[in-house]
């Protein structure tokens, strides 16, 4: 069984940040960024919350996919910033648009978190547990970050999206997934009111991230759980479509393209617009390709998400 993509919907706040206003924050400027990234803008909360987000951008998969709320099995936010701790962003979306008859919770695993989330989703259904699931990502990230701190700071972008799945015969998501829980300090985040007891409470607190660690891990592990995932197929990796990679940086990606010897056309990208969205940057992706409408039936998909943890995951379902 496989959970085929039903309807997809994202939401991003309307305040947008560009570079040049950033450089008024910190040292920096619109030059550096954008080469050293990619990121031109990000779109950042006002008076939104991650599960105002999450609630929009289900509200829309919903819409697109003419599935009734009462219909939904199971709802997944993908999310480490919510406002809440408990209860959990899922059961706030479920109450939201009246899915009365799902089961929600919330996966934390930073920007790997869709990919997990959809994995956990299609094995439910490829189990026959559930037939229709809501995946959200959605993530507030600049509520996290150190406006202080140039090197993370410019990275981020607020906002959600969503996939609805409903069951059919088909051939099932292919599925890998890792962790490094060795390599945690290399990114770690704590909420704002957190005390930390520690001698490490000032590298701590808020966003701290060595980006050159993060960065070679991103570029040696992502064409490596792709390989891994296809080899298990016997598929070789020009025989994929598209290749939708967790948008965080352009040369990341770049990167990625080069050693599987791929076009970059084959890697979408909106890191320009939104900057690193988190576990919402990729069903944001989605939502936008299949808007303008770049997918046909049958064509081979990977998700690939890799971020704090360190943990890294990939996926390939057929559209
Ligand atoms: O979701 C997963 C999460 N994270 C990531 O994917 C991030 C992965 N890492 C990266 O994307 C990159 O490492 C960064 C974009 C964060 C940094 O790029 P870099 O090419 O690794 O730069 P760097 O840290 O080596 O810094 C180079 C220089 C330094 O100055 P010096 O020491 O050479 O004088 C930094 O102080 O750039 C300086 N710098 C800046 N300059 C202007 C650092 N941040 C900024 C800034 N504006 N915002």
């Amino acid at each position: 069984m496989i959970g085929r993509i039903y309807g997809t919907g994202s939401y991003v706040p309307n305040r947008i940040v560009d570079n040049n206003e950033l450089s008024k924050y910190v040292d920096t400027n619109d030059t550096w960024i954008r080469e050293r990234t990619g990121i031109a803008r990000r779109h950042v909360i006002e008076e939104e919350t991650t599960s105002f987000m999450a609630v929009q951008a289900a509200k829309k998969a919903l819409l697109q996919s003419e599935v009734k709320p009462e219909e939904i099995d199971l709802i997944l936010v993908a999310t480490s910033s919510s406002e809440t701790i408990f209860p959990c962003t899922a059961c706030i979306v479920q109450s939201e648009i009246g899915a009365v008859h799902a089961v929600g919770y919330d996966i934390n695993a930073a920007c790997t978190g869709f990919v997990l989330a959809f994995q956990t989703a299609q094995a439910y259904i490829d189990a026959r547990i559930y037939k229709t699931a809501l995946v959200i990502g959605a993530d507030s990230m600049t509520n996290l970050v150190d406006w202080t701190d140039r090197s993370t700071c410019i990275l981020f972008g607020d906002g959600a999206g969503a996939v609805l799945l409903r069951a059919e015969e088909g051939k099932p998501c292919l599925m890998a997934a890792h962790s490094d829980g060795t390599k945690a300090n290399a990114l770690t985040g704590m909420s704002r009111h957190h005390k930390a007891v520690t001698s490490l409470e000032d590298k701590i607190t808020y966003v701290h991230m060595d980006g050159q660690a993060v960065f070679k891990f991103a570029v040696r592990k992502v064409p490596e759980i792709i390989e891994e995932l296809l080899a298990d197929a016997s598929l070789g990796v020009e025989e994929i479509d598209y290749f939708i990679l967790h948008q965080a940086n352009k040369r990341i990606i770049e990167a990625v393209a080069k050693r599987l010897r791929l076009d970059l056309t084959k890697f979408p990208m909106n890191l320009e617009e939104y900057a690193n969205t988190s576990g919402a940057s990729i069903p944001i992706l989605l939502d936008e390709m299949k808007r303008n409408q770049r997918f046909q039936r049958g064509d081979k998909v990977v998700l690939a998400g890799f971020g704090a943890g360190l943990s890294w995951a990939a996926c390939m379902f057929e559209w």
